[in-house]
């Protein structure tokens, strides 16, 4: 425990030292303001982002999401909280890659029609692989291990986690790639799916850390050998992911690729199957497979 606990702060402190600080903060805040009178702010995800929020709430256009996170404030830096057993969410990255400049890989998380500026970032260092199998998470609690972090979003979270880097604050949307969705009732309970309608760039794996050892998601590769016409690159680092599968503008090639190895019942390949599972505790984990930033 005390080793893990070194091995985090450590992880953090590199971090720190690599990353956006107050001045980058500032041209955050800037470059979001810019984006107040921009037509394309007015313009909501309602049909695409789809997914937890039709489960969560049943009637969609009775529910008003509370946000966490005011749009024209900069995203919130976290580091790990101790876990104390409450709601809140296990972050693991099972990729040995290091993206840019950090040691392992950025994560940020975006709440639902707020898809202009993040509300928590992180990263995560490469996750000891004897921690974790691809249906099994050994976690220990009050500390998570190096390679994981626990947090409570706001109690009314509704969003998604993404991988990504410096380049999702410069206040455009950066919808493509995989989404990990999280979602919290207010009776306490979380929903969790993983979706490839917005793209595809790696494997995620969302587990509910309740007695009931549900997951959702995937754990394969299925961008190496994927079709030339299957790709689409992202906004900002311009690398290439597998394209978004939208009934509305997506890639039926992808979606044809895509199917052949994955189920709609474990991951989000159409719009009207739902692989959605709950946490009546309020606690997940969410696994980073190897993928593109
Ligand atoms: C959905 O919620 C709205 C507002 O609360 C209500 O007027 C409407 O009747 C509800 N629709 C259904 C199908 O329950
Ligand atoms: C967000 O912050 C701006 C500027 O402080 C404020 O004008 C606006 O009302 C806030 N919006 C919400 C939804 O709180
Ligand atoms: C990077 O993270 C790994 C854990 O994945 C850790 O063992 C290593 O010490 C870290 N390196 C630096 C330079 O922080
Ligand atoms: C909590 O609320 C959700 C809807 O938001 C509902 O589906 C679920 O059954 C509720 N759980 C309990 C234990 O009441």
């Amino acid at each position: 425990m005390r080793l893990a606990g070194i091995v985090v702060i450590f992880c953090m402190i590199i971090t720190a030292a690599a990353l956006p600080s107050k001045n980058n903060n500032n041209d955050i805040a800037a470059s979001t303001r810019r984006h107040l009178h921009d037509p394309r702010h007015q313009h909501h995800l309602r049909g695409e982002s789809s997914s937890v929020r039709s489960q969560v709430v049943g009637n969609v256009t009775g529910h008003t999401q509370i946000f966490c996170h005011n749009e024209t404030q900069p995203p919130i830096y976290f580091t790990s909280q101790p876990d104390n057993g409450g709601p809140g969410v296990y972050l693991l990255n099972a990729d040995p890659v290091r993206h840019g400049a950090v040691n392992g890989t950025m994560y940020l998380f975006y709440e639902n029609d707020h898809d202009f500026v993040p509300y928590l970032w992180t990263v995560v260092c490469f996750l000891n692989p004897l921690l974790l199998s691809s249906t099994k998470i050994l976690l220990l609690p009050p500390n998570p291990p190096g390679g994981a972090v626990f947090v409570t979003p706001c109690p009314t979270f509704e969003g998604r986690i993404v991988r990504g880097d410096v380049s999702n604050f410069d206040g455009r949307k950066h919808l493509l790639g995989t989404w990990g969705e999280l979602s919290w009732s207010t009776n306490g309970t979380a929903w969790g799916d993983v979706s490839l309608l917005e793209g595809n760039d790696g494997p995620v794996l969302v587990q509910a850390l309740d007695a009931a050892n549900k997951y959702k998601g995937f754990s394969i590769d299925v961008l190496s050998n994927a079709p030339a016409g299957a790709w689409a690159q992202k906004l900002g680092t311009g690398s290439w992911c597998l394209d978004k599968i939208t009934s509305e503008g997506g890639n039926s090639v992808t979606r044809a690729w895509e199917t052949q190895f994955l189920d709609p019942n474990s991951v989000y390949l159409e719009d009207n199957i739902n692989p959605v599972i709950n946490s009546i505790n309020g606690r997940f984990a969410v696994t980073f497979y190897a993928g593109v930033v």
